[in-house]
């Protein structure tokens, strides 16, 4: 058996935390988990007591020199400088704000020309693995997004165009645009749509559509593409995380599923 792979997180909430016992519980013949990083230093503080250890609380460029992948579960703000230092340091890179990297996109040929590898998972959407396979023979990608009203509250769109998300009774199209425009209207709420850009055919041509109605329980996500291939649709219906509503169920386990295909040496699917 090889070395085993040296892992630093950065940022500790929900998903960093599922991770970090992932790697102490089922990965840990091939994982070592070395460090963790979080803008809070409590919230390192409460993972260390949950998994009843006492990982190294440390600073960003710490964890990436004592670490050979750096996972961000943190927010989209992070992702460029943190690429681009992981990428001089040739280290590997997971992150789950995909959208940190729209309009940074040049960090993603950096990254392909040194060699470094970067993984951005799927989260809660499913149908990428068809997506990549047609790749540019795609001609048009859309992802119709539904949550409830108060899963948008605070968006940067909702705020500049004084949007009252208490006032919606019935179902409404709230965005209608870009990827790129979602990707900055909503940087907490649409990874997925920065996933399937990235996927596809760029964050330009991608179409996003948020719909938001006080019946939706969970955040859905529907992805419709046209191509040589035919027309794939692709519906995830979401359960939200335990601990961040914001967060899908399925965004953790994608999460998860993406170290396992890091660490694993069989991959199954596109
Ligand atoms: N790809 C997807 O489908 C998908 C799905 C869900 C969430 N996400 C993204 O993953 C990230 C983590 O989600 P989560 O549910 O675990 O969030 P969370 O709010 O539960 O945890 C985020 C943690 O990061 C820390 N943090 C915030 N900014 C930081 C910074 N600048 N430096 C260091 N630490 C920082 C916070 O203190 C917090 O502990 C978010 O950016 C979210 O948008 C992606």
């Amino acid at each position: 058996m090889g070395k085993k792979m040296r892992i630093g997180i950065v940022g500790c909430g929900t998903i960093g935390a599922a991770l970090a016992k992932a790697c102490l519980e089922r990965f840990s013949e091939k994982s070592d988990l070395v460090g963790l990083s979080d803008l809070d230093e409590k919230k390192i503080e409460k993972l260390n007591k949950d998994i009843s250890k006492d990982i190294a609380s440390l600073s960003i460029d710490e964890l990436i020199e004592k670490s050979d992948l750096i996972v961000e579960a943190a927010s989209p703000i992070v992702v460029p400088e943190l690429a681009r230092k992981i990428i001089d340091q040739d280290k590997g890179f997971m992150a789950m704000s995909v959208g940190g990297f729209i309009g940074s996109e040049e960090l993603l040929k950096a990254a392909e020309a040194k060699g470094v590898k970067i993984f951005l998972p799927s989260g809660a959407l499913c149908g990428l693995d068809a997506v990549k396979s047609a790749g540019s023979t795609i001609r048009s990608a859309t992802l119709i997004t539904r949550k409830p009203p108060r899963a948008l509250s605070g968006a940067p769109y909702i705020v500049k165009n004084g949007i009252d998300l208490e006032s919606i009774t019935k179902e409404t199209i709230i965005f209608e645009g870009s990827a790129k425009e979602a990707t900055k209207g909503f940087p907490k709420n649409i990874n997925v749509s920065a996933a399937l850009s990235l996927a596809g055919i760029g964050s330009e041509r991608t179409g996003v559509k948020i719909v938001v109605s006080p019946d939706f329980k969970g955040n859905s996500h529907e992805i419709i593409i046209e191509g040589d291939f035919g027309e794939l649709r692709a519906k995830t219906d979401n359960v939200p995380s335990p601990t961040n509503p914001k967060t899908s169920f399925l965004a953790v386990l994608s999460a998860i599923a993406t170290l396992e295909g890091i660490l694993k040496s069989v991959r199954i699917g596109t």
